[in-house]
């Protein structure tokens, strides 16, 4: 590619969409779908049109709700997707320093390619259990860093990065003038004593989030951003060159599904925990394979000892029909990640078959 074509795609999100899934598929990221039939919504009172220009106010309060901060705050966006691309374009320009966690999701790191940041990498190392070492962010932060970015729980990992270290990332950002990006769409995946958002942590932390993995509404597409009043309208303003305004009758079930948020995710929550419990004792009885356990997440990412994985992973699919991602996507390639919270008979029997490609 000529240095001055810009990276214009995500290979994670084409395989996602053409090759992830299978009979067993734990290819998954988010919990299974909430039946529009369990939504206690009237359909009568759903409409196309309606006043949404920069947001319908009712969806920007109840996400304010939420998080209890100021509706300004709020920015709308088409998932968590459209709320890293907002938030990154609106922050990065051309040349600036952006420093993001590896391993990462894949469209993170496409996004700050095609947006031309100068992108610089501090690790999560598996000996440090996926953890970030703020020792590292130090290490590569210049005065030219713009942007540092984490993911919270981290995707592939779920590993959950407390607000004493996330306050130290901040300290850091704000000592070169930086922000820092922190993408919460697992966040409410800790059941208990589930986190408040790091954006009440300081003014350099800008959020983003959607109802996506943990609540089942993917097709909603009701995602966010959190971001300082001048920054939001930034966003906002910059959205009017992507999809300009919202889909009406998606922010009207949005406003709804906020309304019943504890049945949505309470429906998951079993199927999550009991997935996890049946990971946690298949990884003890396969020495071939290891992860670091979380009490929390709905995806974990495992390591294969001793075997190459794309043969691994070629046999699991056509062998015995069951797909995981491959850990090439998150550029570690000896890994591969498992979803959870779909179905627990798919999930046991995806495990069971693993065990057998293993064997
Ligand atoms: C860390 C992370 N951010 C964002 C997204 C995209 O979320 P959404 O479906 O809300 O666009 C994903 C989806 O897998 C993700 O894992």
């Amino acid at each position: 590619m000529s240095p001055l074509m810009r990276h214009k795609y995500s290979d994670y999100m084409h395989w996602s969409k053409t090759q992830s899934r299978a009979r067993f598929n734990l290819a998954t990221s988010g919990v299974g779908g909430f039946p529009l039939r369990e939504l206690r919504v009237n359909l009568e009172k759903l409409e196309i049109n309606g006043d949404n220009s920069y947001g319908y106010a009712p969806l920007q309060e109840a996400i304010a709700v939420h998080h209890g901060v100021d509706p300004e705050c709020v920015v709308e966006s088409a998932g968590t997707s459209m709320a890293n691309h907002l938030a990154m374009a609106a922050i990065i320009e051309p040349g600036d320093e952006v420093l993001i966690e590896h391993p990462a999701y894949g469209p993170i790191l496409d996004v700050a390619q095609y947006l031309q940041a100068n992108v610089k990498r501090f690790p999560r190392t598996e000996e440090n259990g996926w953890m970030v070492d703020p020792a590292e962010i130090r290490r590569c932060i210049t005065t030219k860093t713009r942007l540092i970015v984490i993911t919270n729980l981290h995707n592939p990992t779920s590993v959950l990065t407390p607000d004493s270290v996330l306050r130290e990332i901040g300290d850091i950002a704000r000592s070169v003038g930086a922000l820092v990006l922190v993408d919460e769409v697992y966040l409410d995946a800790v059941y208990q004593g589930t986190p408040r958002t790091s954006f009440h942590l300081g003014p350099e932390v800008v959020v983003t989030s959607s109802l996506t993995k943990v609540y089942g509404v993917s097709g909603l597409r009701c995602g966010w951003i959190l971001a300082q009043p001048d920054l939001a309208w930034k966003m906002r303003r910059l959205n009017n060159l992507y999809s300009a305004t919202p889909v009406y009758p998606g922010e009207l079930l949005s406003v709804v599904a906020f309304k019943h948020l504890s049945l949505l995710r309470e429906r998951a929550r079993p199927i999550v925990e009991v997935d996890r419990k049946l990971l946690h004792e298949f990884l003890a009885q396969q020495p071939a394979i290891s992860a670091v356990q979380t009490d929390w997440g709905t995806t974990s990412f495992v390591r294969l000892r001793n075997a190459n994985a794309d043969v691994f992973l070629n046999r699991l699919r056509d062998d015995f029909e069951t797909s995981v991602v491959p850990g090439r996507f998150f550029e570690m390639p000896d890994h591969f990640r498992i979803g959870m919270g779909v179905s627990t008979e798919m999930f046991a029997e995806g495990l069971s078959r693993i065990g057998r490609a293993l064997a």
